[in-house]
């Protein structure tokens, strides 16, 4: 964990487990040319999250979770949606209006453009996986804050693992931000892949990122790129 991310939770009275042994750092992919040489961001602190073995103990050790003050303006929480089987697994930013009342992710304008950036490559709501960094919509959409987010990134990184997908992709910046620790921006992340660790040791997931479609709502001719990274991870899925 990096000195940054311990004041974080030490300052919101977390017991913060600080690990001895460096970063990992991002082994050179093995399907495009090294990009990113800094680690996954480390938070063993929060809580120790290894006793959770299934979806069902996680969701309910969500729920139960008290430490984020988002739980009480939320109408609901927003587990996940799609198939725990699927190859493809989607972390998004944090539930929007239509996403907190149906408690389920990606349901209003955005994720209607989601699932026609997927369809586009063949792949249905039944072939991903879709959660987003935090279950709780911030009040009026703002930005996840780092407290925010670090304080959910655990029950993030066992999701990940409980789920086991062939690929991760991060759809927008904050995913980006919630789970590398780089300098990079989406803009220079996107459309490659790398190897992220995960908690586990010898773990790492083929990852890549790709822009949120909240944000190809504003700046449509930004599609163009993300149709290259739906090409991108259809070759993925076939090799
Ligand atoms: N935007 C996100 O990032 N996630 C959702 O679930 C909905 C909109
Ligand atoms: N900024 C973000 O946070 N996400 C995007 O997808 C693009 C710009």
């Amino acid at each position: 964990m990096n000195y940054k991310n311990k004041m974080i939770l030490e300052s919101i009275g977390v017991d913060a487990v600080v690990s001895q042994t460096p970063l990992n750092r991002f082994e050179e992919s093995k399907v495009m040319p090294p990009v990113i040489n800094s680690g996954i961001k480390k938070t063993e602190g929060t809580q120790n999250l290894n006793h959770i073995n299934s979806l069902a103990e996680l969701r309910e050790a969500m729920a139960a979770f008290d430490g984020c003050s988002l739980k009480k303006t939320a109408m609901n929480m927003v587990f996940s949606d799609g198939n725990p089987q699927a190859k493809v697994m989607l972390i998004g930013e944090a539930p929007g209006a239509d996403e907190d009342r149906q408690g389920k992710p990606f349901v209003g304008q955005s994720g209607q453009l989601l699932r026609r950036i997927f369809g586009f490559i063949g792949l249905t709501i039944d072939d991903l996986y879709i959660t987003n960094v935090l279950p709780y919509r911030p009040p009026g959409n703002r930005q996840p804050t780092p407290i925010e987010i670090t304080m959910f990134r655990p029950f993030l990184e066992r999701h990940i693992e409980l789920i086991n997908p062939a690929c991760l992709i991060l759809v927008g910046g904050t995913s980006c931000k919630a789970l590398l620790d780089t300098k990079e921006g989406i803009t220079q992340l996107r459309g490659r892949w790398f190897d992220m660790p995960l908690s586990s040791p010898d773990k790492t997931v083929k990852t890549m990122a790709t822009y949120h479609p909240a944000y190809l709502l504003r700046s449509p001719l930004r599609k163009r790129e993300v149709w290259q990274d739906m090409l991108t991870l259809k070759d993925f899925i076939k090799a």
